[in-house]
């Protein structure tokens, strides 16, 4: 397991670099391209490891996915694992899809890693098949709350178990055994008002409804990312919404989807953390460019507006039906927000840990609160981050549902992490660690290639001194 020695960051983070492409539009459109007619064309997909999950897991189901080189030849059958390779281990996929019925039964339990949407959106297309699965996932996958698909999932007739939780009676967590549907039934219609802000649950079932010729209907408390919406948007699926209020109804409807051709844009939830570092970091500037700016994404962005950081999103268009834009960062003088509460935590889901570090750096008390959803992820976010939070002297409360924590201008202790296997608490810790009074040591890295392949690298590139052994 890699470990990242992080010296304390005396002289100003500078430049401009990219970031991987984003992982969840990664997923959705490995998904997609599997599932359209034809073949479609992956611009950009990062090799981090969890769309690599998703892509083995699709070519364990005969879809053919070629991994083309620089050169542009395919290289039909290779793995798309290349750990080394520039740019961010980003390649080019050529997908030969197969329709939505042309799935083969896997011979062998298919292996999600550390990737809950590759878990939870794949449950939902293969509750529609005609042949038996089973997904598996690593140690922390294997410990996420499962019922939150299963239920919906269960609700429409799809044959689904998991392993009973051992201290929640009503949930269930991997692995999931998935049951055959009878040739030529389909699910039922579904009409779901979801408990929790997902877009795991919101597009599980969304799959799951073009396996129905019934209308699925779903709503949930506050809009999570939309980019499944957006993806069956662009392919014609009969999908409309009004808020979080969706309706996928297939009456007349040919259950085609084309090939197509996408670009992935860069991840806004790996910029989240360059973003950061360029504002505790006295005297930086750091341009990210390429970055997608959907707005169900850039809930740091405007909570970092309300801390006073300083920051600019240039719009550079649109790609793949999802806007673009260039972030510039500068470090700034931060003052605690009112709080980072209600629908703020949809759109900044996976960067409370990251927004804790601004937080750190802010003048006052800032409060998290709305965020249960942080102790299901990778690791209990709210927990490992009020541990990670005291090991750098920094105080802090923890909630039920967040954490207060008090900001200070003073140099951190240097400090002795282990990330829990979690690759936003290591990213995160290290961003900390920059404002050591002396080295710091976070253990536990290899987590990091599950989103951000280049993250040493790219500090370093903008300045960062961090040893990796
Ligand atoms: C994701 C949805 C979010 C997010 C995860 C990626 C997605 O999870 O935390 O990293 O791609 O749909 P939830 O749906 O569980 O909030």
């Amino acid at each position: 397991m890699a470990k990242l020695v992080v010296y304390p960051q005396n002289q100003p983070l500078f430049g401009k670099v990219s970031v991987p492409s984003d992982k969840s539009i990664g997923h959705r459109a490995l998904l997609f391209a599997s599932l359209c007619e034809g073949t479609s064309i992956i611009k950009r997909f990062s090799y981090g490891e969890d769309n690599v999950s998703t892509a083995n897991a699709m070519r364990a189901m005969g879809v053919v996915i070629d991994d083309v080189d620089e050169a542009g030849s395919p290289r039909t059958g290779q793995s798309p694992e290349r750990p080394n390779s520039p740019n961010n281990n980003e390649g080019e996929l050529r997908v030969h899809g197969k329709g939505l019925f042309g799935l083969k039964a896997p011979t062998a339990k298919l292996d999600c890693g550390n990737s809950g949407t590759t878990m939870r959106l794949l449950a939902g297309i293969l509750a529609g098949q005609h042949f038996a699965s089973t997904l598996i996932g690593d140690a922390s996958l294997s410990r996420r709350p499962m019922m939150r698909v299963v239920g919906p999932l269960r609700s429409r007739g799809a044959i689904i178990d998991g392993n009973p939780h051992p201290t929640k009676a009503h949930d269930l967590l991997p692995p999931l055994r998935i049951g055959a549907r009878k040739e030529g039934s389909f699910l039922s219609g579904l009409d779901y008002d979801s408990p929790v802000a997902s877009a795991q649950v919101k597009s599980a079932i969304l799959l799951s409804g073009l396996y129905s010729r019934d209308a699925t209907l779903f709503t949930e408390p506050e809009l999570s990312r939309d980019h499944t919406e957006r993806m069956m948007y662009a392919l014609g699926v009969p999908l409309r919404s009004i808020g979080s209020y969706l309706v996928l109804d297939p009456a007349n409807w040919n259950g085609v989807m084309p090939a197509f051709d996408i670009e992935i844009p860069g991840d806004p939830s790996a910029a989240a953390f360059l973003v950061a570092a360029a504002q505790i970091v006295p005297g930086s500037r750091v341009a990210v460019s390429g970055v997608g700016t959907n707005p169900t994404r850039t809930g740091l962005f405007s909570v970092l507006q309300s801390m006073g950081g300083g920051i600019e999103i240039a719009p550079q268009g649109d790609q793949a039906g999802e806007p673009v834009g260039e972030i510039t960062s500068w470090s700034s003088e931060l003052r605690s927000t009112g709080g980072i509460c209600g629908d703020i935590i949809a759109r900044a889901i996976d960067e409370i840990p990251i927004a804790c570090a601004l937080a750190a750096r802010a003048s006052g008390t800032t409060t998290v609160r709305d965020a249960a959803e942080l102790r299901v992820k990778e690791s209990d976010r709210i927990a490992t981050m009020v541990s990670v939070l005291r090991a750098f002297g920094v105080a802090c409360k923890e909630t039920r549902d967040g954490l207060d924590i008090e900001g200070t201008s003073a140099k951190l202790l240097p400090a002795t992490i282990d990330s829990r296997g979690d690759h936003r608490i290591a990213m995160t810790a290290v961003v900390l660690a920059l404002l050591g009074q002396g080295p710091s040591t976070i253990t536990d890295c290899g987590c990091i290639a599950t989103s951000f392949p280049g993250f040493v690298a790219t500090l370093r590139a903008l300045g960062a001194r961090i040893d990796v052994s």
